[in-house]
């Protein structure tokens, strides 16, 4: 079960029933840029990563065995998920417990990349995404979202850079958060997890036929905002959204 506490200002925007799909690599900036995003045209944002890392903190939490895929899939089925509050200030929920900041470290973040490759559990989580997003006026990002959970999205983006800028981008944050880690380690997680998202059987990360592609090795985070409003814009006053 999950659920998704929209804002007063938010739900009122929901009427617009957008539905934008940001899909990338890890650390490609999606979540910073999602956020903005989604606060800037006054929608909900959905980080369907936070729901991988809060079920895998959850089979971390259960000491199974991430290699266990039944077991793995029954753990997160009866994991209840709530993403909660404004875009920005996202709060993870996990059994009624606020989970925000320990999901998001290493070992959490290795456990989700494995248990992503299990069928069953992307099966659930797929289905719990499209079930909060199912009103519209939301912004997902993902690995599979314009391709798999909304290949109908009104506007799909897929935001990549080169596994150098992710990785140093990363660092960086570690770093800010006093984590104990060094560049090298980070580049090789970075080009692990690209491996396992790109080459697993099931829903492996690409790029949707129709999405637009921006590469922000180079850019800024408000040059690739810019460019996202624009085709938003562009969409807009064509009428195809
Ligand atoms: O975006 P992130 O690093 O928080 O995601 C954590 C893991 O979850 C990542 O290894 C890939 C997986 N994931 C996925 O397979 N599909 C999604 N829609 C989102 C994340």
């Amino acid at each position: 079960m999950s659920s998704l506490e929209p804002t007063a200002h938010a739900a009122a925007n929901t009427a617009r029933r957008l539905i934008i799909a940001i899909d990338g690599p890890s650390g490609a900036g999606k979540s910073t840029i999602g956020r903005l995003l989604a606060r800037r045209m006054g929608l909900l944002y959905l980080d369907t990563g936070a729901m991988y890392r809060a079920a895998a903190l959850r089979v971390i939490e259960s000491n199974a065995s991430l290699q266990d895929e039944t077991c793995v899939a029954e753990i997160c089925h009866a994991a209840h998920i709530e993403l909660e509050g404004d875009p920005e200030a996202l709060q993870v929920k996990l059994d009624g417990r606020d989970v925000t900041r320990e999901i998001r470290t290493e070992q959490v973040g290795h456990a989700a990349s494995v248990i992503s490759t299990n069928s069953q559990v992307r099966r659930d989580m797929v289905a719990r995404q499209r079930e909060l997003a199912r009103s519209g006026g939301v912004v997902l990002d993902g690995r599979d979202i314009g391709t798999v959970v909304f290949p109908d999205a009104d506007a799909k983006f897929f935001l990549t850079a080169t596994p150098e800028q992710r990785a140093e981008r990363r660092f960086e944050q570690d770093t800010h958060r006093g984590a104990n880690t060094n560049f090298e380690d980070v580049l090789r997680d970075i080009n692990m997890r690209d491996e396992r998202d790109a080459n697993r059987d099931d829903s492996p990360l690409r790029i949707a036929d129709d999405a637009v592609v921006l590469d922000s090795t180079e850019a800024t985070i408000d040059e690739v905002l810019d460019k996202m409003i624009a085709v938003m814009h562009e969409r807009q006053s064509e009428n195809s959204i």
